[in-house]
């Protein structure tokens, strides 16, 4: 669904990402981890269009997407989902997710897909009239991911969907998304400094590093991983060896 090819990118003459390497299959749950400030929100920023590549090659559905502008990689159906802050207070819960849909012409369809998103999330559907500055940290996480939905997209990245939640909010948002993935079959990136629930849920993790990928494996492997742990911590990722990862 998603190659990132040596993708390089960064800010002014300062370079971020120095050479990414990364597959997301068809309708998997990747993580992607890594201590503060290694580049993963640029990594999607580069990947949604909304900073240029500067090298390298980013390939959608087959396509190239890495000379397109950000609302033509949406048109594509790769939609990224800001962290919670992004909703827009004065607007109602339902008028929020609509938004989602703005390019859509097919009624019907954005209908089913509304109820589709109060399926997972009932909550937004009981605050459906309910302006959006009202809800809870967490009914904001829910509502940014439903608006992504709402786009009716073919892959979502969601940018630490659990930063500042309460634990057991985590695990709640946590499970949503698995639902997310298993009943739309939806291909899921999924940036996290929640490391062990981000492993539960994905199939596959990379940790980037430096602004490189500097490790990625099976995420059950990965779990328990000193490595991990380390590259987490933003430890010495490069010192580290581990049997359980590729490289
Ligand atoms: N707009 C910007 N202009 C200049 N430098 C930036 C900009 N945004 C981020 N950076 C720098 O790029 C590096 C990577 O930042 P990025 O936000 O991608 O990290 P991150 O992995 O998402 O971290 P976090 O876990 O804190 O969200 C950091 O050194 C950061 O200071
Ligand atoms: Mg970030």
């Amino acid at each position: 669904m998603l190659a990132l090819k040596g993708v390089e990118a960064g800010y002014g003459k300062l370079k971020i990402l120095r050479g990414i390497d990364m597959t997301v299959p068809d309708g998997a749950i990747i993580a992607l981890l890594g201590g503060n400030g290694t580049g993963k929100s640029t990594l999607l920023k580069a990947i949604s269009g909304l900073l240029p590549v500067w090298s390298g090659e980013i390939l959608f559905d087959g396509e190239p997407i890495h000379n397109k502008r950000p609302h033509e990689i949406v048109r594509a159906g790769l939609v990224q989902v800001t962290q919670g802050k992004d909703s827009y207070p004065g607007m109602t819960v339902e008028e929020n997710l609509m938004l989602g849909a703005f390019s859509r012409s097919d009624r019907a369809g954005v209908r089913a897909d509304l109820e589709k998103v109060y399926g997972f999330f009932p909550i937004l559907k009981e605050r459906r009239k309910q302006l959006s500055g009202l809800l809870s940290g967490g009914q904001v996480q829910m509502l940014v991911v439903g608006r992504g939905l709402m786009a009716k997209p073919k892959m979502i990245m969601l940018d630490e969907p659990s930063a500042a939640l309460a634990p057991k909010v985590v695990l709640d948002i946590f499970k949503q998304i698995n639902r997310i993935s298993r009943d739309l079959g939806m291909t899921i990136l999924v940036v996290e400094q929640n490391v062990r629930m981000a492993l539960l849920l994905a199939s596959y993790g990379y940790v980037i590093h430096d602004g490189k990928i500097h490790l990625e494996g099976d995420a059950k492997d990965m779990i328990d991983d000193d490595a991990v742990r380390l590259a987490y911590l933003g430890g010495t990722v490069a010192e580290v060896e581990s049997p359980a990862l590729h490289r």
